[in-house]
């Protein structure tokens, strides 16, 4: 271990120990269910990986030697950080008039055509210094951690110009360095039409296309491509168009589907093997059956539809009895869900979509990290894989939904290191 290694740490006595643990692929049907629980399980780690993970008894020894710093989880949980694998963290303010406008009725397709929704969160984002994104964003990433969330992919997506999308990005690139998490960064290149292209949505797709795109490759700013293919947004062609463009240049594409109406976008994300299809609400049979057949994720954000008040959810229950790879994300954004706390998604997936408590774990750790093709790395707790794990005051993993809306998360490890702790629950 070099001189700054972090010293060995040594989880013991935890009541669930949720591994996860099975061959690095995605989990779908009855392999959701299965979180590979330790009883009274220990987990030992060094430098930024884990070392072992067993029973507390067979690994006292070994800590010992190794001069592990002791947390004694007794009474508490242990499981993989959570992988949040569809946010928009970077924007400059809330859209709370947005919001109290949908409470006395309006939708937000209304609102957006009247001068909120993205075209607001564009202006606010033209109006903030790259410092203040950075500060704010920075704020919101300490937040993640304290909820449990070990790594965040990111979305552009509120510059809607090459400059606006290109100062997201630095910010990212700026958190990436400042912060412990792990981030994950995406542009998204077509989120809503700028005004001054009004009528000419060819002009500005093939702008995002032919400049922004290359542009972002070139100075390996983002991994991942989306687009929002949906009414109002961007049609089919026109993201197939962004999407190719942005694997030319070796980005491997995302896709807001089905959200607000059934657009067929979740079968441009299978026909262009995309690492996920994401919200899903309007999913047809035949779509469910052609993910189901397809490696694309099918990314569930229930935040969404509860701050929308919409009534409606995602068909978690049909995706998954049909075979298809599910996880589950915040989409923390301004507009539609500012909740960072993926305790709570776990809350609405199990008691809204009807998942059950461990298909929602799985959703959320694993399979995730496999839409962000970092399976073989995150997402379960074996030996190898990078120490990202939480500590949670619960006996057991059920509680995590089932007493929604609190935060159960004492501690956070992010490479081998704690980055967040309530020492006093400890
Ligand atoms: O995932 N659907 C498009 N994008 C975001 C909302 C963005 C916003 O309203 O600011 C979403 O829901
Ligand atoms: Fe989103």
């Amino acid at each position: 271990m070099s001189p700054h290694a972090s010293r060995p740490l040594f989880f013991r006595n935890a009541t669930q120990l949720l591994t996860l643990a099975g061959p690095p692929v995605p989990r779908r049907g009855a392999a959701l269910g299965e979180l590979g629980i330790i009883r009274d399980g220990a987990v030992l780690t060094l430098g930024s990986k884990i070392l072992r993970v067993a029973p507390t008894r067979e690994l006292e020894a070994e800590a010992h030697r190794w001069r592990a710093q002791v947390i004694d989880c007794r009474g508490r949980l242990v499981m993989p950080g959570f992988v949040d694998c569809h946010t928009h963290l970077v924007f400059a303010s809330s859209r709370v008039d947005d919001y109290e406008q949908r409470i006395h009725g309006r939708s937000y397709e209304e609102i957006a055509a009247a001068g909120g929704g993205i075209g607001l969160s564009a202006r606010q984002l033209r109006e903030a210094t790259p410092q203040e994104l950075l500060v704010q964003a920075s704020r919101f990433l300490r937040e993640f951690a304290a909820h449990g969330t070990t790594t965040v992919e990111v979305k552009s997506g509120y510059g809607l110009d090459v400059a606006g999308e290109m100062k997201i990005l630095e910010v990212v690139r700026r958190l990436r360095r400042i912060s412990p998490m792990e981030l994950v960064p995406t542009l998204l290149a077509a989120h809503a039409l700028p005004p001054e292209y009004k009528g000419r949505s060819k002009a500005y797709v093939s702008l995002m296309s032919r400049r922004l795109i290359p542009a972002v490759a070139r100075k390996k700013l983002a991994e991942f491509v989306d687009c929002f293919c949906d009414r109002g947004a961007f049609s089919v062609p026109e993201c197939r168009q962004v999407l190719g463009a942005g694997i030319r240049h070796g980005l491997i594409p995302r896709v807001h589907a089905e959200q607000l109406s059934r657009t067929g976008a979740s079968r441009l994300a299978v026909e262009l093997g995309a690492a996920s299809a994401d919200h899903l609400d309007h999913v047809t049979e035949a779509d469910i059956r052609a993910l189901a057949r397809s490696d694309v994720v099918a990314t569930l954000v229930p935040g969404a539809n509860f701050h929308l008040g919409l009534g409606i959810y995602p068909p978690a229950r049909r995706l998954i009895d049909a075979g298809a790879v599910v996880a589950l994300a915040t989409d923390f954004n301004p507009g539609t869900s500012p909740t960072l706390n993926m305790q709570f998604i776990l809350s609405l997936a199990c008691s809204a979509l009807r998942m059950t408590p461990a298909e929602a774990v799985t959703a959320a750790t694993i399979n995730a990290a496999y839409s962000l093709r970092r399976v073989d790395r995150l997402g379960s707790l074996e030996p190898g894989k990078q120490a990202d794990l939480v500590v949670m005051d619960v006996s057991d993993y059920r509680e995590i939904p089932y007493y929604f809306g609190w935060n159960h998360c004492v501690v956070t490890v992010k490479r081998g290191r704690i980055i967040s702790e309530r020492r006093a629950e400890l």
